[in-house]
């Protein structure tokens, strides 16, 4: 099989750490790949290894100078930034991940990861249990949050003689995460997906509201993942603390009422929806217009039904690809394919929110797609984002199945 690397431009962006000579190696198995490389190197990287290693593998100019133009006159590592396919940053050090998390724009590399549309790749290294202090782990969290990706660091011997987690994952894995994901490099390109994510918010008085457990990750991860393949991504969402993934348009809601009328407003003008939003099926009958204060007494709310609105968009005649998600505390998959049928969905993501380290609130997830037509897969438990990006493929091969002519 042709490796997913062939023909795509990469950046390899070289820190400071002595794991930076095996970048050498790195560099050498994606140019023997056929990839378009361009490496980019801080000054503290060139203490390890030098500009010229990687200009001789590459044969291109190593990108050192934040000041430098190109042929065309413009800032070179800007236009690097929109014309590359992935960028890779090995080793990323404590310095450069503390660097990134804070949005620092202070040399080539720096700039790049802030500039590129690109999906980024972290392979961090470093010595000395650094990797374990609190700081650089909620580094790297804010960036994983962010849509980064990392591979490694592998536990074992480090240059100081020290054993631990921290050497640089090796070349090859290094070489199948970039493999991985430039697989999907641009499937989706063009189809315009709805994502909606969060759980909906139904007031109760002006400072209170019925909410529930969802904490929007795993929609917020469905729209990264679509970006990064290409789709153009609305990501209706209701209020979470997550940050918005970059280029997505987003259309805040708070209620199931205004989650309903926003996904109807952008009916004709998608291909896909996928309504990861966690929908409150009640709200309040009549919500009151001031703090409801304390009386003495028991307070009674009235509670009506919220329209069940995948079913709704699901009972239309013509609709976008529609994917809904099933979260339930030990159910069977039955009731997940019941479902399915009940709301004239084309997926239904079945996930059991009762299991330990997955479902609401966790970075992971481990989900069973459940397809109008054609088998049940079940996953693995997988980070949120390697969940969408399996998702996504199931919703490729469906729009390239379906008459809809958009792939
Ligand atoms: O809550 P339930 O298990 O029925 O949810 C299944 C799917 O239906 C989910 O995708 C959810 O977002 C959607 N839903 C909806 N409107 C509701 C309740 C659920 O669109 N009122």
């Amino acid at each position: 099989m042709t490796s997913s690397v062939v023909g795509c431009r990469i950046a390899v962006a070289v820190c400071g750490g002595i794991a930076a000579y095996k970048v050498a190696s790195l560099v050498s198995q994606l140019v023997r790949l056929d990839a378009q490389v361009d490496v980019l190197m801080t000054e503290e990287a060139k203490r390890f290894v030098s500009a010229l290693t990687f200009g001789a593998l590459t044969h291109r100019a190593v990108h050192e100078d934040p000041w430098q133009l190109d042929n065309q006159g413009e800032i070179a590592h800007i236009a690097l930034a929109r014309s590359i396919d992935l960028l890779v940053v090995a080793p990323a050090t404590a310095h450069t991940l503390a660097r990134l998390a804070h949005g620092l724009a202070d040399d080539v590399v720096t700039l790049i990861a802030l500039a590129t549309p690109a999906p980024v790749l972290l392979a961090p290294a470093m010595d000395a249990g650094m990797y374990g202090h609190p700081a650089v782990t909620e580094n790297v969290t804010t960036l994983q949050q962010r849509g980064y990706h990392v591979v490694g660091p592998r536990s074992g011997r480090l240059a100081s003689g020290l054993t631990g987690l921290g050497r640089l994952a090796e070349p090859d894995e290094i070489v199948a995460a970039v493999e991985a994901l430039l697989h999907w490099r641009r499937d989706l390109a063009g189809v315009r997906i709805a994502v909606t994510a969060g759980g909906t918010q139904e007031p109760i008085d002006p400072v209170r509201f019925i909410g529930n457990r969802s904490s929007g990750k795993m929609g917020y991860a469905i729209a990264q993942a679509a970006v990064e393949r290409g789709a153009n991504v609305t990501l209706v969402s209701a209020p979470t603390s997550l940050p918005a993934p970059p280029r997505v348009t987003q259309v805040a809601i708070q209620t199931a009422l205004e989650l309903r009328e926003a996904l109807h407003g952008l009916l004709d003008q998608v291909d896909v929806i996928i309504q990861a939003a966690a929908v409150a099926d009640y709200r309040v009958a009549d919500p009151e217009t001031t703090k409801i204060k304390r009386s003495g007494e028991a307070l009674v709310l009235e509670l009506v039904e919220n329209p069940d609105i995948i079913a709704g968009i699901g009972a239309l005649p013509q609709h976008p690809l529609l994917v809904g998600f099933a979260a339930e505390t030990g159910a069977h998959l039955d009731e997940a394919r019941a479902k399915l049928r009940r709301k004239g969905l084309d997926l239904i993501v079945f996930n059991d929110v009762s299991k330990q380290g997955s479902g609401f609130g966790s970075d992971m997830n481990e989900v069973t797609l459940v397809p109008a037509r054609g088998e049940p897969e079940v996953l693995p438990l997988l980070p949120k984002l390697d969940v969408a990006h399996r998702l996504l493929d199931r919703v490729r091969d469906m729009l390239q199945a379906s008459a809809r002519s958009v792939l």
